[in-house]
C-alpha cells in the first residue's frame, strides 16, 4: 500500500512536470472538456461526405500536407483569396488541390459547430487532422488516435508556398531535403508517399516520363504505353489517372508493389525505388504491409506536428474555416 501511494505521488509529480513541459504540444483528447464527441462529430460528417463523393479520400489527405508544409498544420491553405490577398491555395503553381477536400472540412465544422457546446471551439486545424485520419480509415488504412490542439493560423499568403512543397520531378536527394526541412526523416517521407496509394494525378504532372523521345527506363513499357494512351501529346488538361492503378480506392501497401514493377507514376514515386539508397525500405514495406502501417502512422503524427501553432499570439479558432477573422 505504502509502496503503492509513492508510486501514485511519483506519477502524480511526473504528470505535473511533464504537463508543464508540454504546455506549448499537442495532446490526445484535446478536446475532452470542451467538445468531448468532437472525434465521433467529425467521424460521422466525413462518412456521409465519403460515401456521397469517394474521391473526398485522396483530396483531405493531400490537402493536410500541403496544410502542414507551408505555415505549419494551420489550416491556412483552406483560406480562400479576398481581393487584397492571394491565398496559399492560388498560388501560381496551380496545384490543382480538389475541391472535394476542402468542403470535407467545411462538412465537418458545420457539424461540429451545430453542437453549441463545439461551436468555435475546435479550429478547422485539428478538423483537417481528424477528417484526414478518418478518410484513410474509411479507405481501410491504418486507424490512429490523432493529435490535437492546433490554432488556426492568422494569414495565407500565396508567396509563402514558393519552394515548400515538392515537385515531382524531384529526385531522392531533393525530396530527403525537404522533409528533413519540415523535422522528418527519409523513412517518414518514404512512408507519407505512400499516401499515393489513393487519388489521381493530372497527366502534366508525369507527361514528361512518357513521351515517346524520352521514356523513362525506370518506368515498365507496358504501363508507359497505357499511360499514353490514356494520356496522349495535346489531351485535355483536366485529365487524371489513378495514382496507384491496381487498388486505386484502397489505401493499403500496394504503393510499394508498384514500384518494384516499375508503375509509380510520378518521377518521385519512382526514385524511392530507383534509388538503392531507399530501395530497402521500399521492399520491406512492399512485403510487410504491417511494417508499413507502424511507420506510417508515425510519420503522419509527426506530420501533424510541423509548425504547430499552440501560442494564443500566433493562432485562434478560426470562425469560418474559409475565412480568417476580422
Ligand atoms: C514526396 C513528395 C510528393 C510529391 C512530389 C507529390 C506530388 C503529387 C502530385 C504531382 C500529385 C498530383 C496532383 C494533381 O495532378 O492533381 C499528388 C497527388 C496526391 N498526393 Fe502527393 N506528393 C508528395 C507527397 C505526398 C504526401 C506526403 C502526401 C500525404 C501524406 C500526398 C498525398 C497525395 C494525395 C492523396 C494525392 C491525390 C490527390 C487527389 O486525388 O485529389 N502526397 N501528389
Ligand atoms: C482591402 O483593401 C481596402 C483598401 O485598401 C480596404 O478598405 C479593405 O478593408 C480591405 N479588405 C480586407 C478584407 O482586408
Ligand atoms: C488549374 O487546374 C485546374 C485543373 O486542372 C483547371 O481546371 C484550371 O483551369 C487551372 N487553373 C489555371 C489558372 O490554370
Ligand atoms: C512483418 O514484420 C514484423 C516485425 O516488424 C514481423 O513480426 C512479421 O512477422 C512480419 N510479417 C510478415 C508477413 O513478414
Ligand atoms: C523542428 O523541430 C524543432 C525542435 O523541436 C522545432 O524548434 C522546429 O520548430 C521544428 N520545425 C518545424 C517546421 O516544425
Amino acid at each position: 500500500m505504502g509502496a503503492g501511494i509513492r508510486i501514485l505521488a511519483a506519477l502524480l509529480a511526473l504528470a505535473a512536470a511533464t504537463s508543464c513541459a508540454a504546455a506549448q504540444q499537442l495532446q490526445q483528447n484535446y478536446y475532452a472538456n470542451t467538445c468531448p464527441d468532437v472525434e465521433k462529430i467529425v467521424r460521422d460528417a466525413v462518412t456521409l461526405k465519403v460515401q456521397q463523393t469517394p474521391v473526398a479520400v485522396g483530396a483531405t489527405v493531400r490537402l493536410f500536407f500541403h496544410d502542414c508544409f507551408v505555415e505549419g498544420c494551420d489550416s491556412s491553405v483552406i483560406v480562400v483569396s479576398t481581393k487584397n490577398n492571394t491565398a496559399e491555395k492560388d498560388h501560381v503553381s496551380n496545384q490543382s488541390l480538389a475541391g472535394d477536400g476542402f468542403d470535407t472540412v467545411i462538412q465537418a465544422k458545420a457539424a461540429v459547430d451545430a453542437v453549441p457546446q463545439c461551436t468555435n471551439v475546435v479550429s478547422c486545424a485539428d478538423i483537417l487532422a481528424m477528417a484526414t485520419r478518418d478518410v484513410i480509415a474509411l479507405a481501410g488504412g491504418p486507424a490512429y488516435s490523432v493529435e490535437l490542439g492546433r490554432l488556426d493560423g492568422l494569414s495565407s499568403t500565396a508567396t509563402s508556398v514558393d519552394g515548400n512543397l515538392p515537385p515531382p520531378s524531384f529526385n531522392l536527394d531533393q525530396l530527403t531535403a525537404i522533409f528533413a526541412a519540415n523535422n522528418l526523416s527519409q523513412a517518414d517521407m518514404i512512408a507519407l508517399s505512400a499516401a499515393h496509394t489513393v487519388g489521381f494525378a493530372h497527366c502534366g504532372t508525369f507527361s514528361g516520363r512518357i513521351q515517346s523521345n524520352a521514356v523513362d527506363p525506370t518506368m515498365d513499357p507496358g504501363y508507359g504505353s497505357q499511360l499514353l494512351a490514356a494520356c496522349p501529346p495535346g489531351v485535355d488538361p483536366n485529365v487524371a489517372l489513378d495514382l496507384d492503378p491496381i487498388t486505386p480506392k484502397g489505401f493499403d501497401n500496394q504503393y510499394f508493389i508498384n514500384l518494384q514493377k516499375g508503375m509509380g507514376l510520378l518521377t518521385s514515386d519512382q526514385v524511392l525505388y530507383a534509388d538503392d539508397r531507399s530501395r530497402p525500405i521500399v521492399d520491406n514495406w512492399a512485403a510487410n504491409s504491417t511494417d508499413f502501417q507502424l511507420a506510417f502512422v508515425d510519420a503522419m503524427t509527426r506530420l501533424g506536428r510541423v509548425g504547430v501553432k499552440t501560442d494564443p499570439a500566433l493562432g485562434n479558432i478560426r470562425r469560418d474555416c474559409a475565412v480568417l477573422n476580422s
